[in-house]
């Protein structure tokens, strides 16, 4: 598609904040495809009925970030049919699983090296190798995003509370590879800009363990957090890159 509108993709669009964002995305006329992908991407009724209801407009495409073999599998798909991309919008992450093999840490005991292994593959190793594969189809005449869910607790500076040690780690981890790879981009595709986005505490699956003491306010649905993070997308300039933003666009420290 080589028209004035422009192509998207969503990683971790079966749910949660990225099925958000899909469905915001589906409004915006300036988008004109969007690929929506996870691991269950085809199995999510949700994004079915989307789908259906948008069917130039909407691509539904099973992808395991884990796996860099999907990842280029992708990539191949994007050049071959629109040659070019403008968002890249990685929400897939893992806090936790529904299998309880997976939790936040409480204490220096439970680390364990295959928690840490999984969620560093999803939370940090996915968005870097989502970076290496799409550079070259985001850099382009175009202004383009680099998007990626991060989250508060990655913060070193911030970190008053210690605990969820492979979460924060695997946070702090994308950090430094979107700063990393922004740095990059800024001669490789000048027209780029690379951001990692806090949501805030949004209720999906991910925070539902968590949201005990969270007050109602506080607690943000997911189409508030896709229109303000969409904004936030749409309105930051390549001379802004690299840097890591709060749902409300304030910047938060590494
Ligand atoms: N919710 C919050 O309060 C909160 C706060 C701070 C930061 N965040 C961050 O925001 C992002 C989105 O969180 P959420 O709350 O929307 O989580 P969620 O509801 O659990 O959704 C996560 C999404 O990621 C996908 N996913 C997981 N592993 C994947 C993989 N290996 N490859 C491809 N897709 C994968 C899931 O789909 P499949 O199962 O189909 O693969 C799902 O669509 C995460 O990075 C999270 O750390 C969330």
């Amino acid at each position: 598609m080589t028209t004035h509108t422009g192509i998207a993709i969503v990683i971790g669009a079966s749910h949660g904040i990225g099925l958000a964002m899909v469905r915001q995305l589906l409004t915006m006329p300036q988008v004109g495809r969007i690929y929506a992908c996870s691991r269950q991407a085809l199995l999510s009724e949700s994004l079915t009925v989307l789908a259906q209801q948008h069917p130039q407009k909407l691509q539904r495409l099973s992808v395991d970030i884990t796996v860099e073999a999907d990842i280029v599998k992708l990539a191949n798909e994007v050049r071959e049919q629109d040659q070019q991309l403008h968002w890249l919008i990685n929400c897939a992450g893992i806090l936790h699983d529904s299998g309880r093999n997976i939790r936040p840490e409480k204490r220096l005991e439970n680390v364990d090296t295959a928690q840490l292994e999984a969620i560093f593959r999803v939370n940090a190793f996915g968005p870097i190798l989502l970076a290496k594969h799409f550079l070259k189809l985001l850099a382009h005449d175009h202004p383009a995003t680099f998007a990626t869910l991060s989250a508060k607790v990655g913060s070193i500076s911030d970190n008053q509370l210690g605990g969820w040690y492979s979460y924060r780690a695997s946070k702090a981890a994308q950090n430094q590879f979107l700063k990393t790879f922004a740095i990059e981009a800024l001669r490789r595709a000048p027209n780029l800009t690379c951001l990692a986005l806090h949501p805030g505490t949004t209720d999906t699956a991910l925070s539902k363990p968590f949201q005990k003491n969270v007050s109602n306010e506080k607690l943000f649905s997911t189409t508030f957090v896709a229109e303000t993070l969409l904004a936030i997308i749409f309105g930051t300039a390549a001379s802004e890159s690299g840097r890591f933003l709060s749902w409300d666009g304030s910047e938060i420290p590494w």
